[in-house]
């Protein structure tokens, strides 16, 4: 039996204008004033866009040939630190990166753009951004704060959904978000911009970018053996991907790895739903040259 973590569902508050919880503001200070190293990769996502399958993705292009140990021991959360986190009785995000032994390091992170660390612009850290349709996003939102008892209770589909769309969200608004780091990336050549539904499309292709991106020299077949070992089924059955030894998440309520399927949104939001959902969206995405696909 697994003992859960001593946490306890947190409130949202707003915090400079953007809704958090005290599990990821609680360091703000030490997380401000992070020291980012020129070789940082930052891989930032609104929660539940596909920051997990990334992080798998880029610790294994960069350490699967050099460290065959790192593949069977460590749990993905401790390859990859999470920034901003605090969890009672564990070291906070920082403490872990700042003791953190490999290098470069992948850093973790949901901070809308402009909670960035300005220690990554000074150094001219390289950036992952990974967006999702909302629609799927919202939907994998609302399971994973069923499963995680360091999320706030997110009561019933209806009201969480409404809740999104106002952007009543740990992180804040998925829109901000999203467009945020959208705007960015037009005037920062440090940023790629990846799409979640582009890697479930190729996998490989999308595998391609990231390495030209990061000027990672990889051989194709080494590519695709790491394009196996990152398909959903392969992580989903994973102990070092599946977050199974973590502490805050409930995975008898849900796995982790759920579906990681493009319009499964059509499974849950009901028609009346949709239509109220699209005439929200419309309106505030109207003048964004940010395009999604909800189905593939
Ligand atoms: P679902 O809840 O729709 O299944 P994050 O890592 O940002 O929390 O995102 C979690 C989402 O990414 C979940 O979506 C999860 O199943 C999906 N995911 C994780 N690994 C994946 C993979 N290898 N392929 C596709 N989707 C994946």
């Amino acid at each position: 039996t697994t003992v859960m973590a001593d946490v306890e569902r947190p409130e949202l508050f707003e915090f400079h204008g953007v809704s958090m919880t005290h599990y990821f503001t609680d360091n703000w200070e030490n997380v401000q004033n992070f020291k980012a190293l020129p070789d940082d990769i930052l891989i930032a996502t609104y929660p539940k866009a596909g920051t997990t399958w990334m992080s798998y993705i880029l610790d294994l292009l960069y350490f699967k040939q050099k460290d065959k140990e790192r593949e069977k021991s460590l749990p993905l959360y401790e390859r990859v630190p999470f920034l901003e986190l605090v969890i009672p009785n564990y070291c906070t995000g920082v403490e872990a990166l700042d003791t953190l032994p490999t290098r470069p390091r992948l850093i973790k992170t949901h901070l809308p753009i402009q909670f960035v660390p300005k220690s990554f612009w000074e150094q001219n850290c390289r950036m992952v951004y990974v967006a999702r349709n909302a629609k799927d996003n919202a939907v994998s939102y609302y399971h994973f704060d069923r499963m995680n008892m360091a999320q706030p209770e997110p009561k019933d589909w209806n009201s969480f959904l409404q809740r999104f769309m106002d952007g009543k969200m740990v992180f804040g608004s998925w829109f901000d978000h999203v467009t945020g780091w959208w705007k960015k990336k037009q005037t920062c050549s440090n940023i790629l911009y990846m799409f979640y539904e582009d890697m479930v499309e190729d996998t490989g292709r999308e595998m391609e970018r990231l390495c030209s991106f990061l000027g990672l020299s990889t051989t194709a077949e080494e590519r695709e053996s790491i394009r196996g070992g990152v398909q959903f089924d392969a992580m989903k059955a994973n102990p070092m991907a599946n977050y199974s030894t973590d502490l805050v998440m409930n995975q008898k309520i849900f796995p982790f790895m759920r579906k990681g399927k493009v319009g499964d949104w059509k499974n849950q939001f009901t028609v009346a739903q949709n239509e109220t959902f699209d005439e929200n969206y419309e309106n505030k995405m109207r003048n964004n040259t940010l395009k999604f696909r909800t189905h593939i």
